[in-house]
């Protein structure tokens, strides 16, 4: 029986997985340029962190976790998404001790989460995301939120839309909450089952409902900026400002929810509005998170992060019909003829590599001809021919492949011959 890959995943081969690295690489960059520095927490964690951080009235919380026992019997739960590690680290190697705050950090790794597949959603993706905690001053929102438009924009991505919201501080919620259930409960009986458990736990999240997007009482629902109080206004006000200085237009949405709990103040999702970019348009989610820490039994501190899945911004640019301009070329390729010059092509290619130049040669005992397909199929800019009779006068034909030159050089400046014409 041939195996085949689990649903959800994928293999990333040679061809694609340059564009990933080309991407991660931008990423990297930019967290320079920011100074976030990057964390790297484990894959699977205490499936409690999940429950506590994510929140139990979450769908990621209630139906897309792998989890599973480990041989001790202790739950644990492949990470679904990255803000929750870095919280839980935040707080266990206490970083929050650094006299240097905001703490700001980034990832880039494998998140999973039981969802059903389809153009642009997976069950195991790579999510690039960062985290900045310690501070709610609203420029840091408004910085988190440039990284983001700035890493889609350096990678040639143009077809955006940043939305964002404010989901107030803890009393403007509270206000907010009780309209809601005051607005569903009268008729909740019309409603999923999924959004009559959501009622009491965490009635906003009735909004965010798939199957029930189209009642009449949707639109109608409260919004809740209509909720806010006079410091989440001010503060909403504030980051709006940040953004307009920075360049970065934006549209309001008042029923941008994210899905998961731990959200508020700012909330934001960048979009793709590229034709043909499929039913999944939503390229990156994040915002602010004022209590998570405490609830992971940290100090107080504020945080704010995004996260962005790689496999969605490829899918962006793909949709947007540009391609990223990808390295392609190798430096020499030596094409060996006869044994004696076959064994020396082992330890050429060896100094030219040591020498940091991208090189390979032939290991199938093909015809000089075929040894040329493959240096043209490698887009070599040089092609260094070995043979007999080279060997014996201490010297390699190397030819130009751009302008078809051919010079014969002594074999002990070979290496700096192609250092020097490259
Ligand atoms: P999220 O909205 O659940 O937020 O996910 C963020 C991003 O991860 C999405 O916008 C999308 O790009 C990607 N994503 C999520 N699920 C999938 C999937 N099944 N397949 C492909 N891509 C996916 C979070 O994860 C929060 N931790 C973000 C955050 C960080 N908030 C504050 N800090």
């Amino acid at each position: 029986m041939a195996f085949q890959i689990p649903r959800g995943t994928q293999d990333i081969l040679p061809g694609e997985v340059e564009r990933w690295q080309f991407v991660e690489q931008k990423a990297r960059e930019l967290c320079r340029l920011y100074q976030y520095k990057e964390i790297r927490t484990p894959i699977f964690e205490h499936t409690e962190l999940f429950a506590r951080g994510v929140g139990e009235s979450t769908d990621i919380v209630q139906k897309e976790m792998y989890t599973f026992e480990d041989r001790k019997g202790r739950s644990i739960t492949l990470r679904p998404e990255g803000t929750a590690s870095t919280v839980r680290s935040f707080v266990e190697k206490k970083l929050y001790a650094n006299p240097h705050q905001p703490t700001k950090l980034y990832y880039i790794g494998p998140m999973f989460r039981y969802e059903r597949p389809q153009t642009g959603r997976f069950r195991q993706f790579v999510q690039f995301g960062i985290e900045a905690i310690g501070s709610h001053d609203p420029a840091i929102d408004a910085e988190v939120i440039s990284l983001a438009m700035n890493l889609y924009n350096s990678v040639g991505l143009k077809k955006l839309k940043l939305i964002i919201n404010s989901l107030g501080d803890h009393e403007s919620r509270k206000a907010h909450k009780e309209a809601l259930i005051a607005h569903f409960e009268p008729r909740i009986g019309e409603f999923c089952s999924d959004c009559q458990n959501r009622l009491k736990q965490n009635p906003l999240r009735i909004l965010d409902c798939k199957k029930d997007s189209g009642h009449e009482l949707m639109k109608s629902a409260p919004s809740i900026l209509e909720y806010l109080n006079e410091e989440s206004v001010s503060y909403f006000e504030k980051l709006k400002s940040y953004l307009t200085d920075l360049n970065i237009s934006y549209e309001v949405d008042p029923n941008l929810v994210r899905g998961l709990d731990y959200y508020n103040h700012t909330a934001f999702e960048i979009m793709s509005d590229a034709e043909g970019f499929g039913a999944i348009t939503t390229l990156a989610g994040g915002g602010r998170y004022n209590g998570l820490v405490e609830d992971i039994g940290g100090p107080k501190a504020p945080g704010i992060g995004f996260a962005m899945s790689i496999e969605r911004l490829l899918a962006a640019l793909n949709a947007e019909g540009y391609s990223l301009p990808l390295e392609e070329s190798i430096d020499c390729y030596v094409v060996a003829l006869g044994d004696k010059a076959k064994d020396r092509s082992v330890s050429l290619v060896n100094e030219l590599r040591q020498a940091g130049l991208t090189a390979e040669k032939d290991y199938e005992d093909k015809k000089m001809k075929a040894q040329f397909k493959a240096a043209d199929r490698l887009k070599a800019n040089f092609v260094a021919v070995l043979g007999e009779d080279e060997l014996e006068k201490n010297i390699i034909t190397v030819k130009n492949m751009e302008t078809g030159d051919q010079t014969e050089v002594s074999i002990n400046h070979f290496i700096s011959f192609i250092q020097e014409s490259k």
